[in-house]
């Protein structure tokens, strides 16, 4: 067995737990679309089927979300790390990270806020709660649809082929991408028994 150390919390050590990293893309009444990197977003929820992310409280992005009550989230491949990287850098009060960013921004069918035509898969959420932790305030979103590449998705259409799926994945603050499969929810347990 190996040997623990215990360790205080810090901003770094809470980060070693594996995230998927997320580009946000949301829009403003009056204000054009913008976008924000997270380096981690979960599934809170699936009837309703919800996700959550952590918005810091005074995030320009988040303004945006709380005047139109909706946003986009978009799950980046390994090859769009720069362009997270940078989302998550400048901030859509002084740069259109759509225009400089050479993306383009999709007509989302549910919602106000636009996707982002170059990833590959899109969830357009509607605002369902919030919850104030501190810094950041704990954003629950409830999908009304899902967008995928038809180049990731499986011979029958209906979900992703995981194998053609390589997702941006956060990891002790580093970005990463996916290893190898090991087996599928609830398989492996059966096989062994
Ligand atoms: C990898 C990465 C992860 C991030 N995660 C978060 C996060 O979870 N919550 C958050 O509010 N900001 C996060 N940020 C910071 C925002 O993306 C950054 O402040 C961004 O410039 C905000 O854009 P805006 O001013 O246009 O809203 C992250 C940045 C990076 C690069």
């Amino acid at each position: 067995m190996t040997a623990k150390k215990a360790l205080t919390w810090s901003y770094k050590n809470l980060w070693p737990m594996p995230a998927t990293t997320v580009m946000v893309s949301c829009v403003g009444k009056d204000r054009p679309p913008n976008i924000i990197t997270f380096g981690a977003c979960g599934i809170a929820c699936a009837r309703p089927p919800l996700i959550s992310l952590a918005f810091g409280v005074n995030r320009y992005s988040y303004e945006l979300v709380k005047e139109t009550k909706d946003f986009v989230v978009n799950i980046p491949s390994n090859e769009q790390a720069l362009i997270t990287d940078w989302c998550g850098r400048v901030s859509g009060r002084e740069v259109d990270k759509f225009k400089e960013g050479n993306l383009t921004p999709g007509e989302s069918l549910k919602v106000k806020s636009p996707y982002i035509v170059e990833c590959p898969v899109n969830y357009e959420c509607t605002l369902w709660n919030v919850v104030n932790c501190g810094s950041h305030d704990l954003v629950l979103g409830e999908v009304q649809q899902v967008h995928v590449d038809e180049s990731i998705l499986n011979e029958k259409g209906d979900a992703i082929d995981t194998s053609k799926f390589n997702p941006l994945v956060s990891l002790q603050m580093e970005y990463w991408d996916f290893g190898k499969k090991l087996g599928e929810w609830g398989g492996l347990w059966k096989s062994k028994s």
